[in-house]
């Protein structure tokens, strides 16, 4: 079977970058805007192939949605062999579970519509929650970018560190950068969201005292988190300016401007999202990551330490 990475639409650059690593060229898709904003894709010729459809639905996450619905059902119908959702961020992983009565389960609607939209696997990079697996009915993979990452931010990190997960949704990747890390201790701070746009931290579990902070995430989107967790390490005695680490960065309203201002050493995030050219952000890819995944799930070989395991 021939494989196809077919790129949605503005995802060019990482979907490049990963046929660059898989020495192929990307499978043309057309996307057509209608003047009242429905999308209408076309793709190229995919009949009988391996087809991955690399799509992540970050922001305007509800139309980078229905793209990526509509180019699964445009490659199923094309004949399409087998398909893989390569969605990196998968929006709306935050819906895990209702959080008062008379709520969606956002990740579950989600799941199902892409399982219903034709795709045979689903490929994710660190999920909000590794219970995305459970809500799908279709085979996912959840890769994690924090070896890349870790790589990437090891230099810079003092002797002493302490790794700080904002809220207990956290921990496990935190933990999993102590380990990368070699640094052992991992503190956590108990946040509450009050609302998309206010979160609350409480208190925090573990010594920060007099060390420097590498604060990690899956995600910024408005920065609250972030900066409410770097209230509470500043009132238990942390070293001041923590490095901030987090996978994805939607990094909405005013997210960019509000972390700036708060006298960080530096901001690492990936390219699972496009992520403008700030000063104060380092960008790590993980091309080379999806490209890995891809060619063994093509040749299937199994994806062990490429996997997101808690
Ligand atoms: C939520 O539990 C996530 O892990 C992130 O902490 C959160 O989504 C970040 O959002 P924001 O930057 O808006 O606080």
């Amino acid at each position: 079977m021939t494989a196809r990475l077919v790129p949605g639409s503005g995802t060019e650059a990482l979907a490049s970058a990963v046929a660059a690593q898989l020495g192929t060229e990307l499978t043309p898709c057309e996307v057509e805007r209608f003047p009242d904003g429905e999308l209408r894709p076309a793709v190229a010729e995919v009949r009988g192939d391996d087809v991955f459809v690399l799509r992540s639905t970050g922001p305007p996450v509800n139309e980078h949605v229905v793209e990526l619905l509509l180019l699964l059902d445009a490659c199923r119908r094309a004949g399409a062999d087998r398909i893989t959702a390569v969605v990196p961020y998968f929006g709306y992983a935050r819906q895990d579970r209702r959080g008062r009565p008379g709520e969606a389960v956002g990740s579950r609607v989600l799941a199902d519509a892409v399982a219903s939209c034709g795709a045979d696997r689903l490929l994710v990079v660190d999920p909000h929650t590794a219970a995305l697996e459970a809500v799908c009915s279709i085979p996912c993979d959840m890769l994690t970018a924090a070896r890349v990452v870790a790589d990437a931010i090891r230099p810079s990190i003092p002797d002493g560190a302490v790794i700080v997960a904002p809220d207990l949704g956290a921990t496990k990747l935190a933990e999993r950068y102590a380990s990368l890390l070699r640094h052992g201790p991992v503190a956590v701070v108990r946040k509450t969201r009050v609302s998309g746009e206010e979160v609350q931290a409480h208190e925090l579990v573990g010594e920060v005292r007099g060390r420097p902070a590498v604060i990690v995430d899956d995600m910024i989107s408005t920065g609250r988190t972030i900066e409410a967790a770097m209230r509470v390490l500043e009132s238990h005695g942390a070293t001041p300016a923590p490095t901030v680490v987090a996978t994805h960065g939607p990094l909405v309203a005013g997210a960019i401007d509000r972390i700036a201002q708060l006298g960080v050493r530096g901001v690492y995030l990936t390219d699972t999202l496009p992520v403008s050219e700030a000063k104060s952000l380092h960008v790590c890819t993980v091309s080379a990551l999806l490209a890995d995944a891809i060619d063994r799930l093509t040749h299937d070989r199994p994806l062990d330490e490429l996997l997101f395991l808690v």
